[in-house]
């Protein structure tokens, strides 16, 4: 469907989301033509620019780092630019003035208020935006993770949000679920017919979801010492995966019975707390090392405005659980979470490994994985045995049947805040959490952390440029697996 006529309001528009992720992606779809030629960018920030200063900076900004568009299509976009000053703490401020008679006269387009701002401020804003009579029955409302830093946190922000907006006006938004491969996964489910049959734990053996960057946190200290690996990618992107991964079969492709499906699989996690925390859960935090041959410095090191606390002592920048679905299709069947900062590769994969075949005729062998990547370069691989050529011995090797989507498809895989801004215009929140789904992923996080916190300890260290702390690999050792590393650096 195509992007409606809109109003696009920024909260935190001159942010790091907004100047590296949001304004690129919203760049290439009009580039594209995909963008109402009447809709509107308007960043809202406490910094006093006027609409050419905002122009300049992401003239100076954004256009460089894109390498791509023509004077017309630069001049088209950035004409759609404004910016006002406004601050949340001060409704009556002359700003939200500015804002009213801006968007005046427009309320009858989709008025879209985007807050990539922390998330205290959700619900401040939204009362801000209504007491300023703002708030249209056109309008929807965009909120970027992280939605709380726990149940508790994440229902006030879900009630104050929902006070002023009705839960079909609210977007929260998952940029794992904008990633090509995430959505082709429903499509390799849902589309063929050979997988079903035996997605399941008669033929499964284990799957392995990891979230794996290169990058560590440097600037980031304020936000990641409160957050840490779990809820920072644990909660929202991995755990998405995983539902995509376990549910269902929806009975359509629409946004409710997609969300149901994946609100059951969260329901059906074995809770982790206690003693199963600490069996099924690792966490690490990384200490000065190599990355890509450059020497980088430890987490606590890293240089920041501000110094490290106690509090960066204790936080994770890498966590591995061992999590299950407790239902009919997936019973025994370990699913293996693991994301981190620094480790020596920049790679997001779901591998699905099968089982072994029941009766080996040949020598060696080895299980069937089906490899989705993420990125970088999105893909799907099968990794079946076949037969080495030669007229000795017949051994089994394994070798990959892969998809590349860029090579296959010749075009360019958007980026996922491209996808998403796209639904947000058109009124499409099937990739979008619902209310619920995002509250049952903290009611299964929160045990974990109650255990961390109640445990005191710290992390275990690991050598930035390795793949984690040793208990991570010890967590599938100890059943006889292993991590997917195939192509370590
Ligand atoms: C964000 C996290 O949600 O996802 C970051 O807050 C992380 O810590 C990022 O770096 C990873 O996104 P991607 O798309 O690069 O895998």
């Amino acid at each position: 469907p195509a992007a409606h006529h809109a109003d696009l309001v920024v909260f935190g528009g001159t942010g790091d989301l907004s100047m590296r992720k949001l304004l690129p992606a919203l760049f290439h779809s009009d580039r594209d033509g995909r963008l109402d030629p009447r809709t509107r960018i308007i960043a809202l920030s406490r910094g006093g620019l006027t609409d050419a200063d905002f122009r300049g900076k992401v003239e100076s900004a954004v256009r460089p780092g894109l390498h791509t568009g023509d004077a017309a299509s630069w001049d088209r976009f950035l004409g759609r630019l404004r910016h006002v000053s406004v601050d949340v703490g001060a409704p009556g401020q002359d700003g939200w003035g500015d804002l009213t008679r801006l968007l005046g006269g427009y309320e009858d387009v989709d008025r879209i208020f985007y807050l990539a701002s922390p998330p205290m401020t959700f619900g401040p804003f939204c009362r801000a935006a209504h007491a300023a009579g703002l708030v249209t029955p056109r309008s929807r409302v965009v909120l970027e993770k992280p939605l709380g830093r726990d149940l508790e946190g994440a229902q006030r922000i879900n009630e104050e949000v929902g006070a002023i907006f009705a839960e079909h006006q609210i977007f929260r938004i998952d940029h794992y679920l904008g990633k090509e491969t995430v959505q082709n996964l429903l499509v390799l489910r849902f589309a063929n017919a050979f997988l079903e049959p035996i997605w399941n734990s008669l033929w499964i053996d284990h799957v392995q979801i990891t979230a794996a960057e290169s990058v560590g946190t440097p600037g980031r200290r304020g936000y990641y010492d409160h957050a840490g690996a779990l809820r920072d990618m644990v909660q929202n992107h991995l755990l998405q995966l995983l539902c995509l991964v376990a549910m269902e079969p929806p009975a359509r492709n629409d946004r409710e019975a997609v969300r149901d499906e994946k609100v059951k699989v969260l329901q059906a996690l074995r809770p982790i707390a206690g003693t199963e925390a600490r069996r099924f859960t690792v966490r690490g935090q990384y200490t000065a090392g190599q990355v890509d041959g450059e020497a980088v410095p430890g987490y606590l090191d890293e240089p920041d405005k501000t110094p490290p606390t106690d509090a960066s002592r204790h936080v994770e920048t890498f966590t591995a659980v061992r999590a299950e679905v407790k239902n009919w299709r997936w019973a025994g069947v370990p699913f293996y979470l693991r994301t981190g900062k620094r480790l020596p590769f920049h790679r997001s994969e779901i591998v699905v490994q099968f089982k072994e075949v029941p009766h080996s005729i040949f020598p060696g062998g080895g299980p069937n994985r089906l490899v989705l990547r993420l990125q970088p370069s999105e893909g799907i691989t099968l990794h079946i045995l076949a037969k080495e050529p030669g007229a000795g011995e017949v051994t089994p090797r394994a070798v990959p049947l892969s998809l590349s989507f860029a090579d296959t498809f010749r075009t360019r895989v958007p980026e996922a805040y491209e996808r998403l801004l796209m639904d947000v215009l058109s009124g499409n929140p099937t990739l979008f959490m619902r209310r619920d789904e995002v509250e049952a992923a903290w009611r299964w996080i929160d045990p974990i952390i109650a255990t961390w916190e109640a445990d005191g300890a710290v992390p275990g260290p690991y050598t930035a440029g390795t793949t984690g702390p040793a208990a991570a690999h010890e967590l599938l050792g100890r059943s006889g697996r292993a991590w997917h590393e195939e192509d370590l650096p």
